[in-house]
């Protein structure tokens, strides 16, 4: 067999293989840029982020929490997702939006045309307050510099806050009204951030859900107005 004939036949698959994710409806492949600096850099800061928070005490939500959730996804994601504070589930896996609420959240990130994997999904608090009360202020103004430096690390070009706690923590505003402020776009440092209902609320309200959906239109004009191809799936 020659050289030439093995060499088409890997140009061959190559093909079939690309065209496989054409008709899936991918633009681009959901590869990590190998080796980008952007990325290297992302990923020192974000790690020693996480070193700096270590073992946290800083607040009274660290004595009764099993683990801390810090959040996860990718570091160049255009897209953040940022919830109030972990679950029970949450709690027990430290990672974000695993339990109901988070297959709420991957059915809606699916929806717009995006893999759960390619957005990164965080909380104003990283501890599950007991009994999934809600975070008090002196918690979330103990815990949201460091909300703040995964956003500044990701720079992304939108966010979309779930529920009241999130609007109100990134605009600085506890008296927020989620059905007063929902899909109306407001600034967190120069990023446009869409607030939405919390998918706890959706669980229990599922009229509401095409509100949410509405919300997530916003959030895609905000995304495509941005420019750069996006990573599709139809
Ligand atoms: N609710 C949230 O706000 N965040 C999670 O991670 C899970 C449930
Ligand atoms: N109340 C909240 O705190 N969040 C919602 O999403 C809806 C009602």
């Amino acid at each position: 067999m020659g050289r030439a004939m093995s060499d088409d036949r890997i140009v061959r698959d190559m093909k079939d293989a690309l065209e496989f994710f054409m008709a899936l409806g991918y633009e681009r492949l959901p590869l990590p840029p190998l080796g980008a600096p952007g990325s290297r850099d992302k990923r020192a800061a974000m790690e020693q982020l996480r070193e700096e928070i270590g073992d946290c005490r800083r607040c009274k939500l660290s004595e009764k929490r099993t683990h801390i959730v810090f959040g996860e996804g990718d570091l160049d994601a255009r897209l953040m997702f940022i919830g109030e504070a972990p679950g029970r589930e949450e709690d027990l896996q430290a990672r974000p939006f695993v339990g109901d609420a988070g297959v709420l959240l991957t059915r809606l990130i699916e929806k717009m045309g995006l893999m759960r994997e390619a957005v990164y999904i965080a909380n104003i608090v990283k501890c599950r307050p007991p009994m999934n009360r809600d975070p008090e202020w002196d918690e979330i103004e103990e815990c949201k510099g460091f909300l703040e430096r995964q956003i500044d690390i990701i720079r992304p070009d939108a966010i979309m806050t779930l529920g009241r706690i999130a609007a109100g923590t990134l605009m600085g505003n506890e008296k927020v009204k989620i059905t007063a402020i929902r899909g109306k776009l407001f600034e967190y440092r120069g990023i446009p951030c869409v607030p939405t209902f919390h998918p706890a609320y959706l669980m229990r309200n599922p009229k509401d859900k095409w509100l949410t959906w509405n919300d997530a239109q916003v959030v895609l004009a905000v995304l495509g107005r941005s420019g750069t191809t996006w990573r599709v799936k139809k």
